[in-house]
């Protein structure tokens, strides 16, 4: 005999509970039902479901807390929301707290079996649970990531859930914080990771050639169309297309991409054939596009379309708990690569980068620990190691922790390091007033100073500079 599919219905409505079920009436499922969040509750504490349906608005106690009892009384549980109205926000938020589908009143009964299904596919997720807390437990991270803190084990779990789904992704996070790397980690752990990864810098184009880099274009379409070239849509087919800064695509650009996105298939410039894709689209930006959508330059649709599974890459500042495991990953990384023996930092040295804001993220801290590898001269980091844009700055001549390069190599290289340092120094102050002359616009900035916006930005991104650091 087969199982039977356990599921909970929760609504305040009696038409609707006993709607729903009569929709599942059948030998595979066994049918719950209660008319509130609060009896709900009750039951999960009682015994395990397979899945939960739930209505959003109920007096008392909502859907969302509901759904947040669920995730930690029964985690893992696939939860379906029925929303009153069809607000996008209402649905996503939903989404974004963890529920697996949603669906709007009123809705076929087809309709309310096939998202069951799909949530019931859903449920194997909690199976990659326990291998996430295995591998977290013995790698103290997740794939590529190094971090425990509560904060990243949600990033990890949230990284299991849509690898195994076809929802869009919106990573978001400050410059340094392990965007790509998340982009790379859904690939991996995604059925699709035989067939291609396929990211594009959207920040580093110009508008047309965006277009026909996604696209592709038609020989002879334009002027310079001499081949007929191969969209990135098409050449990720089967596989994951991540499009990384996408806050820097234009509107027009922003419009054809919509479109795709909702049709599922993508003319080539200059085409007359449409062409089928299938891609899992992962998009990421380190600007709030919330607020460029208030601003009028990111269009509304097309984020909610990308949203439909946030993902939000917390700041190191907020999860110092992960520095010291960053330092001691660093460490083996940069002393393996330059061949010194440095086991260790001194007490005093990890106090100072505990206690630092980081406001370039894991990237700043990755190159402060390879910075102070090349110049160590003990087997251990101190801190005069670390400190070195005071050295950069000093014009007496001295020397950084008074040390004397003994041979022409170590000369050259502490030479170089300097000189960087102090070009560092210079850039970022020239960005950080251009910046604030123009109320961190960056386009105005990058106009006043001459300087083309990309490159402009790309600065800002080296150096760690991110608009969220303005006062
Ligand atoms: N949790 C982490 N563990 C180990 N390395 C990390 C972690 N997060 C980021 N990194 C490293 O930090 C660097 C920056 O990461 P990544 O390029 O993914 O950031 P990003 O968010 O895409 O930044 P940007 O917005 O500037 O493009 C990379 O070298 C990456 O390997
Ligand atoms: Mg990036």
């Amino acid at each position: 005999m087969m199982e039977q599919i356990r599921i909970l219905i929760v609504d305040d409505e009696a038409v609707i509970r006993d709607g729903l079920k009569r929709i599942l009436n059948g030998e595979r499922f066994m049918v719950e039902t209660c008319a509130s969040g609060f009896r709900a509750i009750e039951l999960l504490n009682e015994r395990e479901f397979d899945l939960i349906v739930t209505d959003l608005k109920m007096p008392g106690m909502n859907g969302i807390e509901v759904l947040k009892a669920v995730a930690t009384l029964q985690p893992g549980v696939p939860v379906i929301m029925i929303t009153g109205y069809a607000t996008v926000e209402t649905a996503v938020d939903a989404m974004k707290n963890g529920a697996v589908d949603y669906i709007t009143k009123p809705f076929a009964p087809e309709q309310f079996l096939e998202k069951v299904e799909h949530a019931l596919e859903q449920r194997h997720v909690s199976m990659d649970e326990l291998i996430l807390k295995k591998e977290i437990a013995s790698r103290h991270g997740f794939h590529r990531f190094v971090g425990e803190s509560k904060e990243m084990l949600k990033v990890y779990h949230r990284i299991m859930q849509v690898a195994a789904t076809n929802s869009t992704v919106l990573i978001t996070g400050e410059s340094g914080t392990g965007k790509e790397l998340v982009a790379h980690a859904i690939h991996e752990n995604s059925p699709r990771h035989g067939q291609p990864f396929v990211a594009v810098d959207c920040s580093s184009l110009a508008e047309n050639l965006l277009e026909s880099e996604l696209f592709g274009h038609v020989k002879g379409s334009f002027t310079g169309a001499m081949q007929t070239k191969v969209g990135l849509f098409k050449v990720a087919d089967g596989g994951t297309l991540f499009l990384d800064e996408v806050s820097n695509i234009s509107l027009s650009t922003q419009a054809k991409l919509l479109r795709t996105l909702q049709e599922r298939q993508i003319t080539p410039i200059g085409g007359t054939q449409p062409q089928q894709i299938n891609i899992h689209l992962v998009a990421a930006s380190n600007r709030n596009l919330k607020t460029m959508v208030s601003e009028g330059t990111f269009r509304e649709d097309l984020f909610f379309r990308l949203n439909i599974i946030p993902i939000e890459l917390p700041p190191l500042r907020e999860r110092k708990g992960d520095i010291p495991l960053l330092i001691s990953y660093f460490l083996k990384k940069f002393t393996a690569e330059i061949g010194k023996a440095i086991r260790a930092v001194t007490p005093e040295a990890l106090a100072f980068l505990e206690g630092y804001s980081y406001p370039g993220n894991v990237r700043e801290l990755e190159n402060i620990i390879e910075r102070s590898v090349v110049l160590a001269e003990s087997d251990s980091i101190r801190k005069e190691d670390l400190e070195l844009s005071e050295y950069a700055n000093n014009s007496n001549g001295a020397v950084p922790g008074g040390y004397i390069p003994a041979t022409a190599l170590e000369l050259k290289e502490m030479k170089r390091h300097i000189r960087d340092h102090a070009v560092d120094s210079l850039e970022k102050a020239f960005l950080i007033s251009a910046l604030e002359r123009n109320s961190w616009n960056v386009t105005r900035a990058a106009e006043e100073t001459g300087i083309l916006r990309p490159n402009f930005q790309s600065m800002m991104k080296k150096l760690g500079i991110s608009i969220r650091d303005q006062h």
